[in-house]
Order: structure tokens, then sequence, then C-alpha cells
């Protein structure tokens, strides 16, 4: 431990500033973690550790809205004086050191207290991990300090987990390399969604099963043909017709032996002969009309993706021999990708609502395509999917972790789905997410950590908050990429 300064005036049970010593801000970084011998280094009534914020140099002579005889030598290229300069960093207490890991500080920091800077040596993360029962590591540390691991509540992984940071912050390599482990280790199986087949199927070819060989479920293939077709041109009988013919989609499949536009002919021959079948000559004139615009919106190469034959029951039990599945989402379009995820869902959901444990953790990434904020058509459906697998995954051991570049609005996650999220790993942020209700910086400037810093960190630096941490105050990890 290295004495650092005192506590300076003003201070409160949760604020303190400390005045550092002669020369030591020049070593001495936001983010480090303190020791205040709170009443004095003989006969502390508390100890409490904190982490630096909010820096502040302070020179009075040199104000910049009034003329001062410093101010007066500096125009004219002189150096003023340092010597009434004030160099001081807000404490953010963490807790109180106490047998038992920390407890909430109650008592009013004294002014005049010594303050001591945690060195590489004396791990302050351990007093954290001391009320923990089995407690476990993020491979992850505190910002310039790579022997602190960061500790974890691992019963908290079921409420969930958001991962925002624009884009190159960092968010997939979080998941890969840190999150992924982690999950592994507390004896979840991570089943991945790689939107569009980059940041996870490169590195995981053995695991990796791609959309485009999976078969989608009835209502998934029903809702993917009807978003592309504006609903079946808004025709009763032609919406009946497709009704009928996926009711045995399997079938056709392999009766056109996996060749999409065999399938596509009998899907059209089908529905023709269903309209020719119609009395009434107008309503049928009407069906055919609906018929030619529904077939110019549906192409045989929409099909392609319909054309799967692994089940979903085989990708769930891939994924519990082998611990790791990615999903390839590329090579389809949105809608069946989304269909995909709803019948995967509904699987997991299954199976949750029967009253079993899953131990999966599945991390969704590009979330904001699942649960925009202001979800439609089979968007609506997949972000009332996510509320439902977070509410029920919370009793059931499973573990939503959503990546998105944006929180709030627009480029972030609808807000009812952001709601069942718990702990958050916030990284370098985008500047729409600066600011306003429900933005990083509304979530984080409570603790000393301000907007301007949150849009300049370096990929790879996220503050770690919520109920997983077991630090009151979010702390700024970083990690080694193997
Ligand atoms: N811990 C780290 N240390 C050093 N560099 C890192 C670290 N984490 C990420 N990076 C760098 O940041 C780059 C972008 O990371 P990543 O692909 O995870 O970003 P992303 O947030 O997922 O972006 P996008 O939103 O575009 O998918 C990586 O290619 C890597 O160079
Ligand atoms: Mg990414």
């Amino acid at each position: 431990m290295k004495f650092i300064g005192r506590i300076g005036d003003g201070s409160t049970e949760t604020y303190a500033r400390v005045i550092l010593l002669k020369d030591i801000e020049r070593e001495i970084k936001a983010e480090e973690l303190v020791l205040i011998k709170n009443g004095g280094e003989e006969n502390p009534v508390n100890e409490i550790v904190g982490v630096l914020r909010e820096g502040l140099g302070k020179n009075e002579f040199l104000s910049h809205n009034a003329y001062r005889p410093d101010v007066a030598y500096l125009k004219h290229g002189g150096q003023p004086s340092g010597a009434r300069e004030v160099y001081s960093f807000r404490v953010m207490p963490i807790g109180v050191k106490g047998t038992n890991g920390f407890e909430p500080n109650k008592l009013i920091i004294a002014p005049r207290s010594p303050v001591y800077l945690f060195e590489d040596n004396d791990n302050p993360l351990e007093l954290l991990a001391r009320n923990i029962k089995e407690p476990e590591y993020l491979d992850a540390y505190l910002e310039g300090h790579e022997g602190w691991l960061v500790p974890v509540l691992k019963d908290y992984i079921p409420y969930h987990v958001g991962i925002f940071g624009s884009t190159g912050s960092g968010k997939s390599w979080l998941a890969r390399y840190v999150l992924m482990e982690f999950y592994k280790k507390c004896g979840y199986d991570v089943l991945i969604l790689d939107w569009s087949g980059t940041d996870y199927v490169p590195y995981f070819r053995e695991n990796v099963v791609p959309i485009t060989e999976i078969a989608l479920d009835e209502e998934s293939i029903f809702a993917y043909l009807q978003d592309l077709s504006y609903k079946f041109g808004d025709n009763a009988t032609i919406r009946d017709a497709f009704d009928e013919f996926i009711e045995k989609w399997r079938e056709r499949v392999n009766e056109a032996g996996g060749d999409y536009n065999k399938l596509y002919k009998t899907l059209k021959a089908n529905i023709e002969t269903m309209i020719e079948s119609i009395q009434r000559s107008d309503w049928k004139e009407n069906a055919r009309r609906a018929c030619r615009r529904v077939f110019r919106k549906i192409k045989p190469e929409d099909l392609i993706p319909l054309m799967g034959t692994i089940t979903i029951s085989e990708i769930i039990k891939k994924l519990r021999e082998e611990h790791v599945l990615v999903i390839d989402m590329s090579g389809a379009m949105v809608e069946s990708k989304l269909g995909f995820f709803l019948s995967l869902s509904a699987e997991i959901y299954r199976t949750m609502d029967t009253g079993q444990d899953v131990k999966i953790a599945m991390i969704i990434d590009e979330a904001p395509q699942y649960a925009p904020w202001d979800p439609k058509g089979i968007q609506a459906q997949t972000s009332e999917m996510i509320k439902n697998l977070a509410a029920l995954g919370r009793k059931r051991k499973f573990n939503l972790t959503l990546i998105s570049q944006g929180i709030k609005g627009e480029i972030g996650i609808n807000a009812a789905v952001r709601r069942n999220l718990n702990t958050y790993f916030i990284g370098r942020i985008h500047p729409l997410d600066a600011t306003g209700e429900g933005g990083a910086s509304e979530w984080l400037s409570p603790y000393g950590i301000r907007p301007e810093q949150l849009l300049q960190l370096k990929p790879g630096r996220f503050y770690f908050a919520g109920i997983m941490n077991p630090s009151p105050v979010p702390l700024l990890l970083t990690f080694t990429p193997r």
C-alpha cells in the first residue's frame, strides 16, 4: 500500500475527495482502487475501499474568467507558480472492509483521513470475493492489474446479461474469451447465435451448424412466407392453401429431393389447384390476382432457407454432447433467421415449462435484430419470446446474453426485454447513448463515470455493473485475448 493523500472538505458517508500529495497526480490514474483509514492511521473507525474517479486540478489564481496577477504574468509568457495548486480525485466507496468481505459504509468519512493506493501485490478484489459462498472469477482483470481477476456471483447467471458498446468496442471478443468460458466453467452449455457468421463461426469450426441445414417448424415457415408475401396477398383462400401445404412441409422437401426449384413448382401448383376449386367466379378472379402477387414476391430461392432437415431436437442434442454450439446464421434472410430463433426458443421454453433446469447460456449477438425498440411483424414475436424466455429462465437456469451496439432508442434493445437484463458490460458507447433517459450515462454517472469517458474507452474495456458484480460500484475491466 502506498500513502497518496488525505480526504478533503465536504465528505459524507458516500462522497469524499482525496487531496493528493505533491506530484502524486503524475502517477495516479482514475479507476485505481484505494483504502481510506477513516479517522486516522492510528485508530480508524473503519477502513473503506473505494475507486478513484472525477479527477480535478485546481489553481484559483488561474481562473479563466477573472483577471489576476498570475493570469497577467501567464499572458506575457511567464510560468505562474504551482504552489497553490490542488489535485484531487473523488473516491467512490465500494464498501467497508469487514471480516466477511464488504459492508456498506454508514459512517461519515472524516476529512484528513489518510488514503492509500492498492498496489499489485495487495489485491483488493480478494476482499470482494470473501463474502461469496463459492467465488467464481471472470478471466478478466481490473484495468492495469493483470493479477486482479474479477470475482462474480455465479448464482445470478440466469438473471441475464447485456453487453453494450459501439462497433469495434470488443463486445464479441468479450463474449467469446470471457463470458463463454465463464459459463462453461459454471456448468452451462453455451449456444451462440452468430447473426452474420463472422464473429464466432471462424473460431469454432468443429461446433458450427449452418442455419440453412436446419429444418424450421410449421409456424416459423408460415410466419416467414406470410411476411414475404405481405400476408398472402390478403386473401383467405391463399392463406388456407399455404397452411395446408406447410402442414406436410418436411415430406414435400423429401419428395423434392432437396431441390428448391422443384418444391417451388409443387407449391405453386398446389395453391393454383386450390384457387381453381373456388365456385364463385368473382372470388376466384380475386384469388388469382392475389396469387400472382404472392408469387411475384416469393421467389424459388426464398425457399432455400426452408430446405433444411436437421431438427431442433438434434441441435439441442449436439449442444449437450459438445457443450458449445455456434449457429451460423449467414446466408439466410432476416425472416428465416428469426423464424429459426422462434423454433429453437419454443423448444427450450417447452423444456423449462415442464419444470426442468436447462443450464444453457444463449449468446445472441446483434440482439436488436431480434428485439428492436419498435418491433413489427415477426420481430414482435421474437421480442415477446425473448421476454418470456428471460422471465422463465430465471427459475430454470437459463441465461440470455444479449449483445448490442446501443442500449436504448433506435440503436438499442426493446425496453421490455432490456428490463430483464440485470448485469451490464458497457464498453465504448455510441454518442446517441451518451445522454438521455435509459442510456449508458444514466446508468453510470451516479458512480462518477462521465459520458465523455465512455465515448473514449479503448477496445476490450468494459464497465461491469449489476447484480452479478459483488461490488456495488461498477468496475472497469479488461481481458487479454488468447
Ligand atoms: N481485450 C482486448 N484487447 C485488445 N484488443 C481488443 C480486445 N478486445 C477487442 N479488441 C480489438 O477490438 C476489435 C473489435 O472487437 P469485436 O469484433 O469484438 O468488436 P464488436 O464490439 O463485436 O464490434 P461489432 O459491433 O462491429 O460486431 C478486435 O478485432 C480487436 O482488435
Ligand atoms: Mg461483434
